[in-house]
Parts: C-alpha cells; sequence; structure tokens
C-alpha cells in the first residue's frame, strides 16, 4: 500500500455531489468535521438540506442537468463526484450523468484530485468470473427485474468516459473508482433483503447460485475515500471499491435470518442480476484492505434498523 494511502483529508476545500444519497451523506458530514464541504444535489427534500447545513455542509443546489456550478467556488481542492441520476429517461439522464459529469469537471479543472465514483454495474456479467479492472464492460442492469433503472450501466460507463476525458483534456488527476455493494448505517441493497427476510417474502437470487458480492460497510468507505483521492492521477486510476470478503447474497441473508430467528426463503430466477464478485488486489496494493469483517457489518445494520428483531442468543 503506497505510504500516503491513510493520510486524511484536513483543510481541504471539498466538493461532494449525490449529498442527498445512501453514499455520500455520512462522507460529507464526517468530512465536514475537518474541512470546507461544498455539498451539491437539487434537494427535492428541504428538510435534508437541513440536516446536512446543520452538520456543517455547506449546501449549493445544483442540477447536474442543468450544468451551472457557479455557486461553488472555483479553486475547489477535492471533488467526490456520487451523483447518479436514474430516471429512466434516456436524455435526461445523459445531460445529468454524462454531460454533467464533465461540466463539473470543467468547473473544478484546478483542483488537486477527482474521485469518480463508479461502480461495479460497469462489468460485463460473466458467470462467478472474479471481475478486474481490465475486463469487458457490458450492461448488467439489461434484466426484467432492473427495468426501472435502464440508464444505468451504460451511462456509468459513459461517465467514465467523460472522467478519462476530463483527466486528459485539463491535466486533472482522477480515481475512477467502481463501487460494489455499499451498506450499513444508511442502508443499502442488503437493508432491502433484511426487510425481506423479516417479511418472509422470498428474496430473488440468479440461477447461477449463489450470487457472490463484495459488500463495502460504510465506515469503510468513508475510511479509503482519502487513499483513493491520493491515488488519482491524469492517466486516470481504475480501482474496484469493494470489501475484501467475498459473500453471497444467499449467504448473507442467511446470517441475517440467523440474527433475527428468520429462515429466509430464496427463489432461483433468469431475471434477477447475476454475481458480481470482483478481484480486489489492486484495491489492496492501492489503497490497503477493508478492515470491516461482513458478520459484523450486516450484525450493525440490524442493530440500527430493527433493533428489536435481534434475537438474544444471536
Ligand atoms: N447504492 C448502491 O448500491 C451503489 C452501488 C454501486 C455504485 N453506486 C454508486 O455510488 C454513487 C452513490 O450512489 P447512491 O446509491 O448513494 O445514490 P442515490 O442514493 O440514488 O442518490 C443519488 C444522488 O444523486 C443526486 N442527483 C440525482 N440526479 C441529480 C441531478 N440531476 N443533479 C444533481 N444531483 C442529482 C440525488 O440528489 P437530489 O435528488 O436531491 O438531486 C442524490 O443525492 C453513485 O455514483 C452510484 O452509481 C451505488
Amino acid at each position: 500500500m503506497a505510504e500516503h494511502a491513510r493520510t486524511p483529508l484536513l483543510g481541504q476545500k471539498i466538493a461532494i455531489t449525490g449529498l442527498t444519497g445512501q453514499v455520500a451523506g455520512p462522507v460529507a458530514t464526517a468530512l465536514a468535521a475537518d474541512n470546507e464541504v461544498y455539498g451539491l444535489a437539487r434537494f427535492s427534500n428541504p428538510t435534508r438540506r437541513d440536516e446536512l447545513t446543520d452538520a456543517g455542509v455547506r449546501c449549493i443546489t445544483a442540477d447536474l442537468a442543468a450544468g451551472d456550478f457557479g455557486a461553488l467556488p472555483s479553486d475547489i481542492d477535492v471533488v467526490l463526484h456520487f451523483a447518479v441520476a436514474k430516471s429512466a429517461d434516456w436524455d435526461a439522464d445523459q445531460r445529468a450523468n454524462v454531460e454533467g459529469t464533465g461540466l463539473l469537471y470543467q468547473h473544478c479543472r484546478n483542483a488537486r484530485a477527482v474521485l469518480h465514483c463508479s461502480s461495479t454495474a460497469v462489468y460485463q456479467p460473466d458467470g462467478h468470473r472474479r471481475f478486474a479492472e481490465t475486463d469487458p464492460l457490458g450492461d448488467n442492469h439489461r434484466v426484467p427485474a432492473m427495468s426501472f433503472m435502464p440508464t444505468y450501466s451504460i451511462l456509468k460507463i459513459a461517465a467514465e468516459g467523460v472522467a478519462r476525458f476530463c483527466a486528459r483534456a485539463f491535466d486533472l488527476p482522477v480515481t475512477i473508482a467502481r463501487l460494489n455493494v455499499p451498506y450499513g448505517r444508511s442502508g443499502g441493497w442488503p437493508l432491502f433483503q433484511l426487510a425481506q427476510v423479516l417479511a418472509d417474502d422470498p428474496i430473488a437470487v440468479h440461477t447461477n447460485s449463489p450470487s457472490r458480492f463484495n459488500p463495502i460497510h460504510d465506515d469503510d468507505i468513508l475510511a479509503t475515500v482519502p487513499a483513493l483521492v491520493a491515488a488519482a492521477s491524469t492517466s486516470p486510476t481504475i480501482v474496484n471499491w469493494a470489501g475484501v470478503d467475498e459473500v453471497s447474497i444467499e449467504e448473507w441473508c442467511g446470517y441475517l435470518g440467523e440474527l433475527t430467528g428468520k429462515s429466509p426463503t430464496f427463489v432461483e430466477t433468469d431475471d434477477a442480476l447475476e454475481s458480481v464478485a470482483v478481484d480486489t488486489t489492486r484495491m489492496v496494493e492501492l489503497i490497503g484492505p477493508t478492515s470491516v469483517p461482513w458478520r459484523d457489518g450486516m450484525r450493525s445494520m440490524v442493530e440500527q434498523f430493527y433493533p428489536d428483531a435481534l434475537i438474544a442468543s444471536s
């Protein structure tokens, strides 16, 4: 792991997008303690804006699709770009995710680093292959079950292309971090499945079982942001951003059942996301391993969201 990898971000002017979303909110509020953090979103929910302001984030209303970042200082040091539009309208989502990304990076072209949050949903599904950063890209979300977000994979790939362009055109150091399954205090996919486990609803898993992923806990996301920023390069650094524990939906739901005295049931179907397990070798070399063991992370999620459901013996 590079020596600078765990140097915290201190005294920086940081722009963070996707502020009202699952992943960026906790990162922004944590960084606001020691940095000048400017958070961008459309703030369709004004209460959320008040909460984030109270937590020390300077909230700026901005629509990526409009591309007007005039309220954001031009001397930003670090950009953390988490926003993603999933309206299912191809034109609107291209304006926000693709054009908007380029316009944001153009506005912040003097930054010393950009962390561009991508997704492991950019990989072409390939059974139980453990995807490395050099593997073929494809439309991971082209299954009927994901038809509510048809633009997702393709525009995550397109946005990576824009990030790569900006790195070269503006001499702007960029890290493209492909996030796997974020979960924890701010919820995530495993929280939806926990609700299904508690309600005795069957959980859809792919027929090519087990459905393996590398969930990454909020604490690890936050802990690795500085190292990902430090790894930025004008020849963009591309890295999987994932927990080092590879674990299947079947396993984590089984454990959630153990904790809550439930017996999860599964429906095998081709109409579900296939495994997206990833090779974390490059990540570990670059920023070190994640540290929250998956069982501890899942347990703390149950404690937070459904404390009464935890059984005493678990
Ligand atoms: N969650 C996952 O399971 C997962 C997995 C892999 C990768 N990722 C990546 O992680 C990042 C964060 O994901 P998330 O789950 O936290 O997202 P999310 O909860 O869906 O939130 C999306 C964020 O983007 C903002 N946004 C949407 N359209 C916008 C627009 N036109 N202009 C400005 N802001 C806009 C939303 O704010 P407003 O609506 O208030 O504008 C919100 O803050 C994304 O890049 C995503 O692709 C997520």
